[in-house]
């Protein structure tokens, strides 16, 4: 299949996506005939099942090619990078820096995402209404141009050659018979890795749905109660067994896809964000979207710091006395105003008082939903030494 993606970098970035919106319109009209498998997604009893896009249905094989493809850095067109150089295991798929930087060194703007049950995310990325599958996501790490992340566009042969190897033929032919090695196929696999990254085994998991009463700590069992009620509000946002409100499933029929403004600036009065980033609105070109992002999950979300869109939270502890405040005061500097009085905030960040016990109850009751399996999962980690030996070039 030939690649028209090298058109994206003089477009804005809506104009970019309908490139890719078209781009996908193709994979589509591939029809594959896949094999039929059912695939295991060791859900948790009576949790529903993610839906997963018709044209690429999960098979175990696929899963397998992807893991294998996203710990490759021959998958960057300078093979310096693969998908596990911004999103490591130990941090639940997230990454200890501020903001990413990509294969040639371009600074990205936002901060990696932890990868946690994004098979039932509505939306993918932290601000974008109409991204709404891992296929169509996965474009942008690989043939994004601004910033370049793997920097596949221009060196698509060259990239795809690279894959033509024994462990890979065989990898590719169980999971996609009688077809050609192509990108469609790349896109394909690492969305079902993605999505078969699913996190529901934490403490907190134990405590309210093993009826594990000893699972959470009576400092945990308070957090939860302030994190559930009308004081501190978290809930609204962050709420059901994903603990975000951006959640799609075969039972969930209302199409929501939340995004807030929680206060994080205010730039000169003017109720802005950073032009850099002025989250939804760049999509929507809705000035009410300015500074509106999506409420991510929190499973896990003890390993994944430093915290928001663009990594300016350091801790839990400075997120909760973030909401604590109402918002984000900057007295200094380029980006300094008072985000507790934007205009666009949403009303339930409103802030409240806070005693030492309460935060450090809140804190103990967010470090209850860290899966510490998930952290060490092999399946979920770099193929195993013998398989990376048949790997031509070196893995993260
Ligand atoms: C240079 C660092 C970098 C690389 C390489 C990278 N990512 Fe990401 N990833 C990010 C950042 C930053 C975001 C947030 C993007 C945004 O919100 O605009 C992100 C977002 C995502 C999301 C959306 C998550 C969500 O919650 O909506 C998925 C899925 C994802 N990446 C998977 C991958 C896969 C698979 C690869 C390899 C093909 C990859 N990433 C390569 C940094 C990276
Ligand atoms: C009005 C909706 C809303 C409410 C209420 C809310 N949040 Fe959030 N939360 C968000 C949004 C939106 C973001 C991402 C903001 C951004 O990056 O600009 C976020 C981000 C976070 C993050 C960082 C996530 C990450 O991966 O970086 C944490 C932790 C968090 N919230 C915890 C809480 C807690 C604890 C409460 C209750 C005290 C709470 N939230 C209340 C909407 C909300």
């Amino acid at each position: 299949m030939k690649l028209s993606i090298d058109s994206f970098s003089t477009g804005s970035f809506p104009k970019r996506l309908l490139m890719i919106l078209s781009f996908i319109a193709l994979l589509s009209a591939c029809n594959e005939t896949q094999q039929a498998t059912t695939y295991d997604w060791q859900l948790r009893e009576n949790f529903p099942i993610p839906q997963v896009p018709e044209n690429n249905p999960m098979t175990q094989a696929k899963v397998t090619l992807g893991r294998a493809l996203f710990y490759d850095k021959n998958l960057s067109a300078n093979q310096t990078q693969s998908c596990a150089s911004c999103h490591f295991q130990i941090n639940a798929f997230a990454e200890p820096e501020v903001t990413s930087t990509g294969s040639t060194g371009e600074r990205h703007r936002r901060n990696a995402p932890a990868l946690v049950n994004i098979a039932y995310n509505k939306t993918l990325t932290w601000a974008h209404d109409g991204l709404t599958t891992i296929e169509k996501q996965l474009l942008l790490p690989m043939f994004g141009e601004s910033p370049v992340e793997l920097g596949i566009t221009g060196h698509e042969k060259k990239v795809l050659d690279r894959f033509n190897t024994p462990y890979y033929q065989e990898l590719f032919h169980k999971a996609f018979p009688e077809q050609s090695i192509d990108f469609n196929l790349i896109v394909k696999s690492l969305a079902s890795f993605v999505r078969s990254l699913v996190s529901l085994n934490s403490p907190f998991d134990r405590y309210a749905y093993d009826q594990d009463d000893h699972a959470i700590s009576e400092s945990a069992i308070r957090g939860m109660t302030l994190f559930f009620s009308e004081k501190f509000e978290c809930h609204h946002c962050h709420g059901g067994f994903n603990f975000t409100q951006s959640t799609s499933h075969e039972k969930q029929l209302i199409d929501r896809r939340p995004f807030h403004n929680t206060g994080l600036y205010n730039i000169q009065a003017e109720g802005g964000y950073p032009q850099s980033d002025p989250g939804l609105s760049e999509i929507t070109l809705n000035p009410e979207d300015n500074g509106r992002f999506r409420a991510p999950t929190l499973r896990n979300i003890a390993v994944t710091a430093p915290y928001m869109h663009d990594g300016s939270i350091a801790t839990l502890e400075a997120v909760i006395e973030f909401y604590a405040a109402g918002g984000r005061h900057i007295t200094t500097g380029k980006l300094s105003g008072d985000g507790r009085n934007n205009p666009l905030k949403n009303p339930l960040i409103k802030g409240f008082d806070l005693t030492k016990i309460e935060k450090q109850d809140l804190i103990s009751f967010l470090e209850t939903l860290t899966d510490e399996n998930f952290l060490i999962d092999e399946s979920h980690s770099a193929p195993s030494v013998n398989d990376q030996s048949m790997i031509n070039n070196s893995i993260h």
